[in-house]
């Protein structure tokens, strides 16, 4: 049997939340320390006991444990059994399903349910639902469809988050917390509803102090929209014509700022009610959202996320689309995600949900290749996860997602992935504390700014202007470097970094400015885009020559910029950046060097001849404009000789569609090589390497099997 005891467990976990930064909670040190037997990782799966018949639950739990299952995730959408009308409790079933996994050494995390409000409750209080962007309030019958400032909603929210935790606290099986479940899902993660306006005046209230400078920030004096009393500020709903842009940036902000401080009030009774567990929440693993991740996670012990990388392949499919998901092919997206989301707390996170077979609600995604959700397994510890739950442990037979495979089939046969996770789970746990508590540095550092995401998305300058899209690109064109990636924001350090790469980063504090400043006269590179500092945190256009702030950083001034609609303008490089001449995308800065060298010139149409892309030394380091919008394929190369400029070098050259993560640990350093394609690929090695999963030594080369993984290490 491959199931751990409970002491193996708890005395892994220690490690683990040491690795994490992580106070060694209680219940760890109870049970002790035993290197020799533990386990440092969390293999888990999201499961649903109030939807399964409680005649299955022991099965269920002595499966589990046969599965070699440390832990699951449960009751998240539990609110109408826990509490079945207001301030009645029924917990005696939680308490029976807790106690049975107990029983076969599976610890539990459990979910506050106020992602899914019962129905008694919206109808009783009916103020607490959402109102999209449209105005419109959306009805309650699905999930989401709450109000994050609504009082009644959090005082009802903490209420059964805190009968929880009371009943739970000193369970022996539960070791954690996820708050919610998904702040950024749902068909708008934003609300616009009264209460929110209200929430939206308090903040401005304390955030500008005044009237007056509020209306200096926003510019109201632009179509009358001077606001002498704080309750006449609007939410910016359809109104006749666009919203003022500084007014709606700020709204973007507040409604994050409105999901963290709901997200906060259950934070603190859990904090109270149970120091000795952890608390997390869960989101869909991409940073470009409405609601600022950062802000959501700032304050919990580490970040959880969930992936779904066959469901994009269906998303890509729907829209006539192939390859690519925003700019990238989907395995760069999912490794984006995951370096975002080790980046957000600087730490391991977990996966806390990850897709194991069919997905979808009303069709299904491709099942998974043989293979691929081990693939996906190791993808996400190459990128730093401390663990992983599958979703989920049986497929439901009813509700909106009864298409959505688990582990087990509708008929509790054991789906095509079973035994390969099963097998995965086995392989990991045998790689060792050193390798899975291990460290991910990364040498270069892509920069994702909500304030410019939204910007954009306010007012995109050319239709097809998305960040995200860009940001991903980027990404893409990084990674082959294989140097490791963070996903950096504006509170973080720079100067760990040998590059950092900004692209479109369209709003620029003079406090940021000056941070970039500081960085590139300190030895740093700093490579960034068309749209560079065009606007201000207030969301007005800077009162200078662009790139504003950085215009002698980046040693150049834009004498004119070109949206592209018909006829791109081609871009010639010159021998720094040697390649085939490249077409334009959709947009084009045309530069003008101060202090700058030209990289690249536009080479036809009005400003032949006009430079496209510079480099600027400024102090001891350089910063590079990309003034023109470039396809992938010419991106990657251009990045991939400027990352080379900057010193950093590739760790191992590996095929297109392999991918490689370094994980390290004192003198000891793993290649972690994934092949996301379906063929066999061969990949060289200079030395000799063994691999850690299988024993076997590589000389010269080594092969992949499609969709293969090889954790390599010198011998
Ligand atoms: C999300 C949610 C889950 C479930 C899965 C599958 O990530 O967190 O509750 O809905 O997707 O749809
Ligand atoms: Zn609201």
């Amino acid at each position: 049997m491959i199931g751990i005891s409970r002491r193996e467990f708890l005395s892994g976990s220690v490690a683990l939340l040491g690795a994490a930064g992580m106070k060694m909670p209680l219940w760890a040190r109870l049970v002790g320390r035993d290197t020799a037997t533990s386990q440092h990782i969390l293999l888990g799966v999201d499961y649903y006991p109030d939807q399964t018949p409680e005649s299955l639950w022991e099965e269920d739990a002595r499966m589990m444990a046969e599965a070699g299952i440390t832990n699951v995730r449960i009751a998240e959408f539990a609110w109408a059994l826990m509490e079945p009308s207001e301030g009645k409790y029924d917990f005696a079933w939680l308490q029976r399903s807790i106690d049975i996994l107990h029983r076969s050494k599976i610890a539990v995390i459990l979910g506050t349910p106020s992602a899914a409000p019962p129905p008694w409750l919206s109808a009783k209080y009916p103020d607490i639902v959402e109102v999209d962007e449209h105005g419109e309030k959306l009805r309650p019958g699905g999930r989401r469809f709450t109000c994050p400032t609504n009082a009644t909603y959090r005082r009802l929210s903490v209420n059964i988050a805190t009968e929880m935790a009371r009943r739970f606290a000193e369970h022996p099986a539960v070791i954690g917390w996820q708050i919610d479940n998904e702040f950024t899902l749902g068909s708008s993660p934003r609300c616009y509803c009264d209460f929110c306006r209200a929430g939206f005046q308090a903040w401005l209230r304390v955030k500008y102090g005044t009237l007056e400078k509020l209306n200096e920030s926003w510019g109201t004096v632009f179509w009358s929209q001077h606001y002498s009393d704080w309750a006449q500020i609007p939410v910016p709903l359809p109104s006749g014509a666009d919203p003022n842009p500084g007014l709606a940036l700020d709204y973007g902000r507040y409604q994050s700022v409105a999901n963290a401080t709901f997200l906060g009030e259950q934070l603190s009774v859990l904090r109270k009610l149970c120091p000795h567990h952890f608390v997390t929440t869960n989101n869909v693993g991409a940073p470009y959202d409405e609601i600022d991740e950062r802000e959501l996670y700032a304050k919990v012990d580490f970040v959880a996320f969930d992936n779904y990388p066959g469901f994009f392949e269906m998303l890509l499919h729907q829209q006539g689309k192939t390859g690519s998901l925003l700019g990238a092919e989907i395995p760069t997206v999912v490794a984006m995600q995951h370096d975002f989301a080790r980046s957000i707390l600087r730490k391991p996170f977990l996966i806390m949900e990850e897709q194991s077979g069919k997905a979808g609600q009303r069709t299904f995604s491709p099942q998974p290749e043989k293979g691929q959700v081990r693939l996906w397994t190791y993808q996400a510890i190459a990128h730093g996860a401390m663990g992983i739950n599958f979703f989920r442990w049986d497929t439901a037979t009813f509700g909106a997602e009864e298409y959505w495979h688990g582990m087990l089939n509708h008929d509790r046969s054991k789906s095509p992935a079973f035994d390969e996770i099963v097998q995965t789970f086995r392989e990991l746990k045998a790689l060792g504390p050193e390798f899975l508590n291990s460290e991910y540095e990364a040498e270069t550092a892509l920069y994702f700014d909500y304030d410019s995401a939204w910007a954009i998305k306010i007012q995109p300058g050319h239709y097809s202007l998305r960040y995200a899209d860009q940001a991903t690109a980027w990404y893409g064109a990084m990674s082959p470097g294989h140097t490791g990636i963070d996903v950096i924001g504006p509170r973080d350090e720079l100067s760990r970094y040998k590059t950092v790469f900004a692209p479109v980063l369209y709003v620029l504090s003079e406090e940021q400015a000056e941070k970039i400043r500081q960085y590139v006269r300190g030895g740093g590179m700093f490579v960034s885009s068309f749209r560079l500092g065009v606007k201000t945190e207030s969301s007005q256009i800077v009162r200078k020559p662009l790139p504003g702030y950085l215009a002698d950083v980046m040693g150049v001034t834009v004498e004119d910029y070109a949206p592209i609609y018909a006829q791109a303008p081609h871009v010639q490089f010159g021998s720094e950046l040697a390649g085939p001449e490249a077409e334009c995308g959709i947009w084009a800065d045309i530069l003008k060097t101060s202090s700058a060298s030209v990289l690249a010139s536009y080479s036809s149409g009005s400003h032949a001849g006009k430079a496209a892309i510079t480099m600027n030394q400024f102090g001891k380091g350089k910063a590079v404009y990309v003034g023109a919008d470039l396809h992938p394929r010419d991106l990657a190369r251009v990045l991939g000789q400027i990352t080379a400029m900057a010193g950093v070098k590739p760790v191992l050259n590996v095929p297109p569609g392999v991918e490689l993560t370094v994980r390290m640990s004192g003198s000891r350093r793993w290649l972690l090589v994934l092949n996301h394609q379906g063929e066999a690929q061969s990949i060289s090695l200079p030395t000799g390497h063994k691999d850690a999963i299988t024993g076997k030594t590589y000389s010269g080369s080594a092969d992949l099997p499609g969709y293969g993984v090889l954790i390599l290490e010198k011998v």
